[in-house]
C-alpha cells in the first residue's frame, strides 16, 4: 500500500520519548503522538498502529485513498490542515472508531461523499474551514452520532439539505457556517436540532428565513445571522428560543422589526442590531427582555427605547450620552455660564433703559423687546442645564420620556421663539435706521402706535412660528424632541418631510432673508453716510468711522451666529453626516452669541447711551448730596 519512497524513509527507531515503533525519521514523536507538520510529505506516512494523534498539517498531500487509516484503531486526533487534498475516497476514514477530532481546514475539498464519515461514531469535532464545499447532503453526515462541533467556515455552501441535518448528528451542539453563500433557511433542515446551542450564519446571503426554522432549538444560546440580506424576520421566528443569550441581527437590510419580535427571549443578555434601521421602534419592543444587559444599535437615539439595559452602543450622538443629557463636560459647565451672561446682560439693559428716560421712546421700546427675546434664550439654556443635572448619570433611563415630554417641547419652542423674535427685531430695527439715514429728508419716523403695532406683530409672528409644529403631529412628528437639547437644528432620514420643510423654511428661508436684509441695509447705510461725509469736516469723519465700526460689529456678530447655522442646515439637507458634537457646540455657544452680544452692541456701547448714563448718574449724585 505505501509507496516505496516512504518505506525506505521509515525508521525503526527507539527514541527515548516515543513509545511508538514506527514513524518517519523526519517527524517528531512524543508519547503516542506523531508530529509531521510542514515536512513536504506527498502522502500519508505509515506509523505504528497504536498512535493516538497524527499531525500532518502544512504538507503537500493531494488525496486520501481508501482504508488509509484503517489500522489506527486508537487514533483520537487527526490533523490534515493546509494540504492540497482534493479527493477523498468514500472509505478514506474507515476504521477510525476512536477518532474524536478531525481537522481538514484549508484544503481543496469540494464535496463530501455520502457515508464518508460513517465509521466515525466517536467523532466530536469536524473542522472543514476554508475548503470549496458547495453542497451539503444529509447522507454525508451519516454515522456522526457523537458530533458536537461542525465547522464549515469560508466554504461555498449554497444551501442546507431540505432534510434535517440533525437526524444524522443528534448531538450537534455548535454549527459554524460563517462565510458561505447560503440564501435561504428552511425549517425542515433544522427539525429536531434540539441540542444546538450555537448557530453561526454570519456573512452569508440569507434573504429568507422560513417561519419555524428555529422552532426546535430550545437550547440555543447564541444565534448570529449578521451580515446577510434579510429584509424581514417573521414575527414568531424566535418564539421557542427561551434560552437564547446572544442574538446578532446586525448588518441586514431589515425594513421592519415587529413590536412583539423579541417577546419570548426572556434570557437574552446581548442583542446586536448594528446598521439596522428600526422605523417602528418603541419601548414595548424591548420591555420583555428583562435580562438584557448589552444592546447595540445603529444610532444613539434608539438607546432611549431600551431604558433598562446596562450598556448601549453607540454611547453618544455627540449631544447626549448614555449617562448625561449634555455629553460634553465643558458644555455642561458652560451652559450655565452662557445662560447667566445672557440673562444678566439683558435684564441689566432692560432695567437701565427703564431707569434712563430717553427722548426716543420707540427705539427704547424696540431695544427692550429685543432684550426680552434674547433673555428667553438664557431661560432656555437654564432649563437645559437644570434637566442635565436632574438626569445626571442616568440619562438613558429618561431619554425617551424626556424627548417626548411637554417640558422638552415647551423649552424647544421657547428657544425657537427667542431666536425668531430676535432675528425679526434686529431686521426691524435695521430697516428703521436704514429708512432714517438713507432717506433723511422724508422725515420718516414711526409713531408710537406704529411701533407698538410692529412689535406686537413680530412677537405674534414669532409665537406662531414656535407653536405651528404642535399643530399637526402627523406632518411634523416630534418636531422639537429630536435630540436631548430639544432644538430642531439638524435633519436626518427619520425626520418627517413636513418637519424638514418647515425647519428649512425657517432657518434657511426666513433667517437667511433677514440676514441678507441686514447686510444690505448696513452696506447701503454706510455708503450713504460716506457720501455725505466726503464734503464734511473732520468731526463728521470721526463720527463716520465710529458708525462704520459699529455697523461692522453688528453684521459681524450676526454672521458669526448665523452663517454656521446656515451651513449646518445646508449640509444636513445634502445628507452630509454632521457630528452631534458640532450641533451641541452650535446650540450652546453659537446660537446664543447674538443674545449675549445684542445688549452690548445695541445699548451699552452706543455713545448716546453712555452720555445719558453719565447724566443719569450725575443726577443721582446731586440728589443724594
Ligand atoms: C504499541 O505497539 C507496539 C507493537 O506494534 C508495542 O510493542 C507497544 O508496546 C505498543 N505501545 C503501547 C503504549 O501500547
Ligand atoms: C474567512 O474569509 C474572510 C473574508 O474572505 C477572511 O477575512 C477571514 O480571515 C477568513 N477566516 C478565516 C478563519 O480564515
Ligand atoms: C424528531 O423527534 C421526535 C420526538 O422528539 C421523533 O418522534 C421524530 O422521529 C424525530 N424526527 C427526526 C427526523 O429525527
Ligand atoms: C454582531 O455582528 C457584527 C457583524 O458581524 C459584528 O461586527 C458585531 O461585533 C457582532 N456583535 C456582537 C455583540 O458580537
Ligand atoms: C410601522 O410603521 C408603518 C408606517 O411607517 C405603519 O404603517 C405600520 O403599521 C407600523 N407597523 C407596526 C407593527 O407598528
Ligand atoms: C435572568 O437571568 C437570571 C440568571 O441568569 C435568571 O435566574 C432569571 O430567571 C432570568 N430572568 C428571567 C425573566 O428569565
Amino acid at each position: 500500500m505505501l509507496p516505496p519512497l516512504f518505506l525506505s524513509s521509515l525508521s525503526f527507531s527507539l527514541a527515548f520519548l516515543s513509545v511508538l515503533d514506527v514513524y518517519p525519521d523526519t517527524c517528531h514523536c512524543e508519547g503516542r503522538k506523531v508530529n509531521c507538520n510542514g515536512k513536504n510529505l506527498l502522502h500519508v506516512p505509515a506509523v505504528s498502529s497504536n498512535v493516538t494523534a497524527l499531525e500532518l498539517n502544512s504538507n503537500r498531500i493531494e488525496s486520501l485513498s481508501r482504508d488509509l487509516f484503517i489500522r489506527y484503531r486508537h487514533l483520537e486526533r487527526l490533523h490534515l490542515e493546509s494540504n492540497s487534498i482534493e479527493t477523498i475516497s468514500k472509505r478514506a476514514f474507515s476504521g477510525l472508531v476512536a477518532l474524536r477530532k478531525l481537522f481538514l481546514s484549508q484544503n481543496k475539498i469540494s464535496s463530501l461523499k455520502a457515508g464518508i464519515f460513517s465509521d466515525l461514531s466517536s467523532l466530536e469535532w469536524l473542522i472543514l474551514d476554508e475548503n470549496r464545499i458547495s453542497s451539503l447532503r444529509q447522507k454525508s453526515f451519516e454515522g456522526l452520532k457523537s458530533l458536537f462541533f461542525l465547522s464549515l467556515l469560508n466554504n461555498s455552501v449554497e444551501q442546507f439539505p431540505k432534510t434535517s441535518i440533525c437526524h444524522e448528528m443528534p448531538r450537534l451542539n455548535w454549527l459554524e457556517m460563517e462565510g458561505n453563500i447560503i440564501s435561504s433557511l428552511w425549517a425542515s433542515s433544522f427539525k429536531n436540532c434540539s441540542s444546538l446551542t450555537v448557530l453561526a450564519l454570519r456573512r452569508n446571503r440569507i434573504s429568507t428565513i422560513e417561519e419555524g426554522t428555529f422552532a426546535d432549538m430550545q437550547r440555543l444560546i447564541d444565534l448570529d445571522v449578521s451580515v446577510n440580506q434579510i429584509k424581514d424576520l417573521p414575527p414568531s421566528l424566535f418564539q421557542n428560543l427561551q434560552n437564547l443569550k446572544q442574538l446578532n441581527i446586525s448588518n441586514n437590510p431589515l425594513v421592519n422589526i415587529y413590536s412583539n419580535q423579541f417577546d419570548s427571549l426572556v434570557n437574552l443578555q446581548s442583542l446586536s442590531m448594528e446598521e439596522v434601521e428600526i422605523p417602528n421602534i418603541s419601548i414595548r419592543m424591548f420591555r420583555p427582555l428583562t435580562n438584557l444587559t448589552h444592546i447595540y444599535f445603529k444610532r444613539f437615539e434608539f438607546c432611549g427605547y431600551s431604558p433598562n439595559v446596562r450598556s448601549c452602543k453607540p454611547n453618544t450622538d455627540g449631544i447626549s450620552s448614555f449617562e448625561n443629557l449634555l455629553a460634553n463636560i465643558i458644555l455642561r459647565v458652560f451652559v450655565w455660564v452662557v445662560a447667566f451672561i445672557i440673562c444678566f446682560g439683558n435684564i441689566f439693559v432692560i432695567c437701565l433703559r427703564s431707569c434712563i428716560a430717553s427722548e426716543n421712546q420707540h427705539h427704547t421700546m424696540a431695544i427692550k423687546s429685543l432684550c426680552c427675546a434674547d433673555c428667553l434664550m438664557g431661560v432656555y439654556l437654564l432649563f437645559i442645564g437644570a434637566f442635565d443635572i436632574k438626569y445626571c448619570g442616568e440619562y438613558n433611563r429618561h431619554a425617551q420620556i424626556w424627548m417626548e415630554s411637554l417640558s422638552c417641547q415647551l423649552i424647544g419652542s421657547l428657544a425657537m421663539l427667542s431666536t425668531e423674535v430676535s432675528v425679526m427685531m434686529l431686521t426691524y430695527m435695521t430697516l428703521e435706521k436704514y429708512l432714517c439715514i438713507v432717506f433723511p429728508f422724508q422725515h420718516y419716523r414711526a409713531g408710537r402706535k406704529q411701533t407698538l403695532c410692529s412689535l406686537t406683530f413680530i412677537w405674534l409672528l414669532g409665537f406662531i412660528i414656535a407653536v405651528i409644529p404642535f399643530w399637526d403631529k402627523q406632518t411634523f412628528g416630534n418636531f422639537y424632541g429630536r435630540n436631548g437639547v430639544c432644538f430642531p437644528l439638524h435633519s436626518d432620514q427619520t425626520e418627517k418631510p413636513g418637519a424638514r420643510c418647515y425647519s428649512t423654511a425657517i432657518f434657511l428661508g426666513l433667517n437667511l432673508l433677514a440676514f441678507v436684509m441686514i447686510v444690505f441695509s448696513y452696506s447701503s447705510m454706510f455708503y450713504s453716510v460716506q457720501k455725505t461725509a466726503k464734503t464734511a469736516r473732520q468731526t463728521v469723519y470721526d463720527r463716520e468711522v465710529t458708525i462704520a465700526k459699529r455697523f461692522f460689529f453688528i453684521v459681524f456678530t450676526d454672521a458669526l451666529c448665523w452663517i454656521p447655522i446656515f451651513l449646518l442646515k445646508i449640509l444636513s439637507l445634502l445628507r452630509v453626516q454632521i457630528a452631534g458634537t458640532i450641533i451641541l457646540w452650535v446650540v450652546i455657544f453659537i446660537l446664543p452669541i447674538n443674545s449675549a452680544l445684542n445688549p452690548i452692541l445695541y445699548t451699552i456701547t452706543t455713545s448716546a447711551f453712555q452720555q445719558r448714563l453719565k447724566q443719569c448718574l450725575k443726577y443721582r449724585c446731586q440728589q443724594t448730596n
